[in-house]
């Protein structure tokens, strides 16, 4: 057995989508890029969607787009991966580790509204493992403060909270692409709002500067607009090379098709981990799984002898992991002087299971014996 963690899964769609590519011989920014961000915005439910090389990238410019002053306060949960707090960093901006609720593991509100002060402008929200955090309470808040919220939704894509798309409930949401992800397009993210102002640069941003179709020049170039200046842009924003390509579309186009799919069957395995773990001493998943109504990325378990436990594992050919060691523990941030007393101890326990659409019955019921077998 060799059971990995993650796994994208890919078809021949994705490579019928790429050879259109190739035949059209257009494989950087182009109209794959334009028809995947009308798809991404349709599918959330979003007025505008911006299509990028990464949620790294999408999280950075997210910030960007509100031009806080250099040295305000940015809230985010230390239970995340670096690009969340990374990207308060790239902005000059100070992240303010906040801890995470016992069950959920999402962004601890009470510690949230705890660690505000004045310098605060803005909190990003993830969605961790893609159970919601309860974004009803959470808005409320951020606007009696006046704060942008930004919402992770790296590890969700599909799912509604109380009725409202995640992603869709603050200010901006930045989704992942990266292979690892509900759906992929090898590396690549997307930012969506329901305030196209928000958005007015953000084009520009993400395109060294340019907001410009170049596709569509090329389409005219010869024939429809002979008189026009095709080789005029103007700068007037700072822009980063940010964008999504027409390959990554390529394969986004079809993978978006199948992701209710992929989705379905995520949760149809997490609840064959649920049943099957039912009852282990020492064992209990990660958080409240919700797979009938929410979409989530990550499977894992919370072990008492996690080392061990994992050593296991892989000495049967089943690949484990750890989401995460917290932020504000790594020596990157531990200047920041957070203190998170819940997650520093708690996170030692975190195992991360196998999930990934293609997981077999077999293999799922593998995982399962091979953790009965290790308890008993
Ligand atoms: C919570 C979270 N935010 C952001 C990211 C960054 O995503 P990307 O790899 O697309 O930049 C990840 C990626 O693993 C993530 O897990």
């Amino acid at each position: 057995m060799n059971i990995r963690l993650f796994k994208p899964s890919l078809g021949k769609e994705e490579l019928e989508n790429i050879k259109e590519s190739f035949d059209r011989s257009w494989i950087g920014l182009g109209p794959n890029v334009n028809k995947f961000e009308e798809e991404w915005a349709k599918f959330v439910g979003a007025a505008t969607a911006t299509g990028l090389n990464s949620a790294t990238a999408a999280l950075h410019l997210a910030l960007k787009v509100f031009n806080f002053p250099k040295g305000k306060k940015v809230l985010v949960p230390s239970l995340t991966f670096s690009s969340t707090a990374s990207a308060i960093l790239y902005n000059d901006l100070i992240p303010v580790f906040v801890d995470s609720n016992p069950e959920t593991l999402g962004m601890d509100l009470d510690d949230m509204k705890q660690k505000y002060d004045k310098d605060v402008v803005a909190v990003i929200p993830v969605h961790y493992a893609g159970h919601p955090v309860p974004m009803d309470e959470l808005m409320p808040w951020a606007r009696e403060k006046g704060l942008k919220v930004i919402e992770d939704c790296a590890h969700t894509s599909g799912s509604k909270y109380k009725g409202t798309p995640l992603g869709l409930w603050g200010d901006i949401g930045c989704y992942s692409f990266e292979e690892k992800k509900l759906m992929t397009t090898g590396d690549g993210g997307m930012m969506v709002t329901n305030q196209p102002e928000l958005f007015k640069d953000v084009k520009a941003m993400r395109w060294v500067g340019i907001d410009k179709d170049n596709w569509k020049t090329a389409q005219s170039y010869t024939d429809v607009n002979k008189d026009a200046m095709h080789w005029f842009y103007e700068l007037n924003v700072l822009g980063y090379k940010y964008n999504m390509n027409d390959l990554s579309a390529a394969i986004g186009l079809a993978q978006l098709k199948k992701l209710p799919e992929f989705n379905r069957r995520r949760g149809e395995i997490i609840q064959r981990y649920m049943d099957g773990l039912k009852g282990l001493d020492g064992i209990k998943p990660l958080l409240p799984y919700e797979p009938e109504k929410y979409v989530y990325q990550m499977f894992g378990i919370r072990a008492e002898n996690r080392d061990d436990l994992m050593i296991y594992l892989k000495s049967k050919g089943v690949a484990t992991g750890c989401h995460y060691t917290p932020l504000h523990m790594q020596p990157l941030f531990k200047s920041f002087n957070g203190s998170c007393s819940f997650i520093e101890k708690e996170a030692d326990k975190f195992i991360t299971l196998p999930l990934h659409a293609d997981l077999t019955n077999e293999e799922v019921e593998y995982v399962i014996d091979k953790i009965t077998d290790y308890k008993n």
